[in-house]
C-alpha cells in the first residue's frame, strides 16, 4: 500500500517529525523518508476530513511546553551500540536493570554481550516484578550505590525502565522512592540513564514519569519531573520479536491508548497531535500483524516506532480516563497495566465521544473506518467499533468480569480512579463519581452485542 509520506503529502509535517524525533542524532544509514516508509509498510492514507486545526488547539492559545531531551537511536541491531552510548554519556560503570523474563528468551545474553566485548563493567539487577513496587527502586538504588555505578541502563518493558529511571534520580537526590511521588518533587538531575524498551510499549523511554505500586496504600502512583527524562533511548526492534502474543497485544493496545488519550486530551497541542496521529496510524495497522506473527520485523519496527511516538505525545499532552480507571485494577488486583487499560478502552471511548466528537471522528478515520459522507458524530462512534474490533483481533477480554474483578469493589475503584488527578483533568469529558461507577459497571457486563 502506498505510504502517505512517500506519496508526497505533508512534507512540512514530515520534516518537523524528523527534526523533532531524530534531530542531529540519526545515524541509521538511510534517508529519513526511506526509513519511515520501510517502517510504515502498511500505512494507511490519513485524510483528516474532520480535523480542522484552526478549530482546535492552535487557535485556543493555550500555552504549552515541549521538552525533548532524549537522544534517540532506532534500528535493528542497534543494541550493539550500547557501550558507545554509555561512553558518550561519560558512564564508566553501568547499573544494568533488566527484566528477569528476558533471560529465558536469550535476550539477556544479547544485551550483555556488547558490554562485555567493549569491556564496560556492569552490575546486574534483575529482580524486577511486573508492575513494580517502590521497594524495588530503593533496593536498586542501594545496590547501585554500593557498586559505585555512575550510569543506569534499563532494559525491558515499562516495569524495568521505571525502576531504572527511579534508581538514576535516587542516586543523586537521596531519600526514598516514596518521597518523589507526585509532580516536580525531584530537585537534582539523576546520573545518566539509557532506556532500552523490549515491549512496544509504554513509551517510558521518552517520558518524564516512573510508575510504582505503593506497597503501603496498595495504590499505583507516578513520580513525575524533568530529571526522569532518559538521556538516551535505544530502540532495537529485534529485541521485541520474542514477545509472546498476549504481551504483544496488551502492551500494543496500551501504546495505542497513549496516543489516543493524548490526542483527545485537554492538554493536547499541535505538536502532540502530530505524534499522536502518526502513532495511532502505525499501531492500529501493525498490531494485528505483530500479534499474528511475532517474527514479522516490519510490523515489530512499526509498533516500536508507534509506541515511541505515542510516548512523545503523552509526555506533554498526558493521558486520560482510561489510565485513571486502570490504576485501581493494577493496585488492588494486580492486573497488568496494558490489559487493564485495553479492556476499559471501548467503554471509556464511548463515554468520551461527546467531549471531542471531531477528534474521535479523526481517530476512526485514521484507524481505517470508512467514514466518507458521515456526519462527524456518526463517524466518531466508529472509533468505538474500531478499538473494540482491534481488541477482539488480538484476544483482549471484552469485560472486566473476565478478569475476575468483583463487582462489589466498583464504588471503591471509582473513588480511587478520581484521585488520579492529572489524567482525570486531561480527559475531554469531566467525569463524576456516578459516571465512573457506570463505566465500570458497563465494562463489567459488556454491551458489545449492541455494536
Ligand atoms: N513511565 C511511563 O511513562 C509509563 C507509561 C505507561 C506505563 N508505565 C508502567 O509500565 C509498566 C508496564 O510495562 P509493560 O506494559 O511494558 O510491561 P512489563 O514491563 O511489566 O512487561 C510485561 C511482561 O513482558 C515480558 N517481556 C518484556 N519484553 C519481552 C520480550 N521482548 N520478550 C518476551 N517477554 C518480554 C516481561 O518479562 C513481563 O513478564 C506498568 O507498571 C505501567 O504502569 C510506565
Ligand atoms: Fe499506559
Amino acid at each position: 500500500m502506498p505510504c502517505r509520506l512517500v506519496s508526497g503529502l505533508p512534507v512540512g509535517v514530515l520534516a518537523l517529525v524528523a527534526a523533532l524525533l531524530f534531530g542531529a542524532t540519526l545515524h541509521f544509514g538511510l534517508p529519513i523518508v526511506e526509513q519511515l516508509s520501510r517502517i510504515a509498510l502498511n500505512y494507511s492514507s490519513i485524510k483528516p476530513s474532520f480535523f480542522n486545526p484552526k478549530r482546535t488547539e492552535a487557535m485556543t492559545g493555550q500555552p504549552f511546553t515541549v521538552t525533548q531531551p532524549t537522544r534517540i537511536r532506532f534500528g535493528v541491531n542497534t543494541i550493539n551500540d550500547l557501550p558507545t552510548m554509555v561512553k558518550d554519556l561519560g558512564g564508566e560503570k553501568v547499573f544494568l536493570v533488566v527484566d528477569p523474563g528476558l533471560a529465558a528468551t536469550g535476550l539477556l545474553e544479547r544485551i550483555v554481550a556488547p558490554l562485555k566485548t567493549a569491556k564496560v563493567p556492569f552490575e546486574l539487577y534483575d529482580k524486577i516484578d511486573p508492575e513494580p513496587g517502590l521497594k524495588l527502586a530503593d533496593q536498586g538504588a542501594a545496590l547501585a550505590k554500593r557498586a559505585k555505578c555512575d550510569c543506569v541502563v534499563g532494559v525491558g518493558g515499562g516495569s524495568a525502565m521505571d525502576v531504572a529511571k527511579a534508581v538514576s534520580i535516587l542516586l543523586t537526590n537521596g531519600g526514598k522512592a516514596e518521597d518523589y511521588l507526585g509532580l516536580g518533587k525531584i530537585k537534582k538531575p539523576g546520573v545518566p540513564k539509557i532506556m532500552v524498551p523490549t515491549t512496544a510499549g509504554t513509551g517510558a523511554e521518552v517520558t518524564f514519569t516512573a510508575v510504582f505500586i505503593n506497597e503501603k496504600t496498595k495504590s499505583k502512583g507516578g513520580m513525575n519531573g524533568d530529571p526522569l527524562y532518559p538521556d538516551a533511548a535505544l530502540l532495537d526492534p529485534a529485541l521485541t520479536v520474542s514477545m509472546p502474543p498476549r504481551v504483544t497485544a496488551m502492551t500494543g493496545i496500551d501504546a495505542l491508548i497513549h496516543a489516543l488519550e493524548a490526542f483527545v486530551s485537554n492538554q493536547a497541542h499541535p505538536i502532540s497531535n502530530m505524534y499522536a496521529l502518526e502513532a495511532i496510524d502505525l499501531i492500529s495497522h501493525n498490531l494485528g500483524m505483530a500479534y499474528a506473527h511475532g517474527g514479522n520485523l516490519e510490523a515489530r519496527s512499526a509498533m516500536l516506532m508507534g509506541s515511541l511516538l505515542a510516548g512523545k505525545a503523552l509526555a506533554t499532552a498526558g493521558v486520560g480516563l482510561v489510565h485513571a480507571m486502570s490504576y485501581p485494577l493494577g493496585g488492588m488486583f494486580g492486573i497488568p497495566h496494558g490489559l487493564a487499560n485495553a479492556v476499559l478502552l471501548p467503554y471509556v471511548v464511548e463515554y468520551n465521544l461527546i467531549g471531542a466528537p471531531d477528534k474521535f471522528a479523526v481517530i476512526a478515520e485514521v484507524m481505517g473506518a470508512d467514514v466518507a459522507g458521515m456526519p462527524n458524530r456518526q463517524a466518531a462512534e466508529m472509533a468505538v467499533d474500531m478499538v473494540y474490533q482491534l481488541n477482539q483481533d488480538v484476544g483482549i477480554p471484552a469485560t472486566l468480569a473476565e478478569l475476575k474483578i468483583p463487582a462489589k469493589k466498583i464504588p471503591e475503584m471509582a473513588s480511587i480512579a478520581l484521585t488520579v488527578t492529572r489524567p482525570v483533568e486531561n480527559n475531554p469529558r469531566k467525569p463524576t463519581l456516578p459516571d465512573v461507577v457506570a463505566i465500570y459497571e458497563t465494562a463489567m457486563a459488556g454491551w458489545m452485542h449492541e455494536h
